[in-house]
């Protein structure tokens, strides 16, 4: 199967397999963008017992932490310090802080999960750093959501994503899949996020993956 040879799949949620039996969720096609928090909620539930002793680390998000606390999570918040200066990703900040590029945490301090939800393409110069200190602080999982994008794309969603993050860098479902691999994070499961907007339905613009770790 080819991620995006979905034009016969229904707005509703469905799911399919790709070669290597890592399993493809096609979330129901939405704009509301609290669909997909609660999705992750979900996620987080299904992952991570409510014993109060499991971690999570979100990089670049502050979503969770109100689920998080009724769940009796720990959930760690890290950002930048200050707001990027340039694109339209906002700022989600309001727990630790550190550089952008290396992450604060002492050897050997893990969490059960590290979300990196729609951050990545906003770290053009330290994305595989950070990938590669993830790989060492996550005991369990690692969720990462991200825009997609290829060369055959429209270019109207080549200009959204400069608007988005200028200078940013946006990879393909099979970039991100190799890359993820090589870092010893190989995809478990992924999430097809899909809007109403989408330019063209039968495309992948959006989504998440869920990892274990090696
Ligand atoms: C589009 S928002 C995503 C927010 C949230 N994770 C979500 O899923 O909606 C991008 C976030 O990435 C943060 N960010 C950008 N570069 C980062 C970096 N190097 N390390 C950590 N966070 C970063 C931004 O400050 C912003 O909070």
């Amino acid at each position: 199967m080819s991620l995006g040879d979905q034009n016969d799949n229904p707005v509703e949620e469905h799911e399919c397999f790709h070669e290597d039996g890592s399993r493809v969720v096609y979330l129901p096609v939405t704009n509301r963008i609290a669909d997909r928090k609660i999705r992750t909620q979900a996620i987080i539930s299904e992952l991570i017992a409510s014993d109060g002793g499991e971690r999570i680390l979100d990089i670049g998000g502050n979503e969770y932490q109100s689920f998080c606390q009724e769940q009796g999570i720990e959930y760690t918040m890290l950002n930048l310090a200050s707001p990027q200066r340039t694109g339209t990703g906002g700022y989600h900040g309001g727990g630790m802080t550190y550089d952008g590029r290396t992450l604060p945490f002492p050897a050997g301090e893990t969490f059960d999960l590290v979300i990196l939800n729609f951050v990545l393409h906003h770290a053009a110069e330290n994305a595989l750093p950070i990938l590669r200190q993830v790989k060492e602080i996550a005991a369990r999982y690692v969720l990462i959501g991200e825009d997609l994008t290829g060369i055959d794309y429209a270019a109207s969603w080549h200009d959204r994503n400069h608007k988005h993050q200028p200078g940013g860098v946006f990879r393909s479902d099979q970039e991100w899949r190799l890359l993820l691999s090589m870092f010893g994070l190989p995809v478990l499961r992924q999430y097809v996020i899909r809007r109403e907007d989408d330019v063209d339905p039968g495309r992948v613009y959006r989504c998440m993956y869920l990892c274990s770790v090696d």
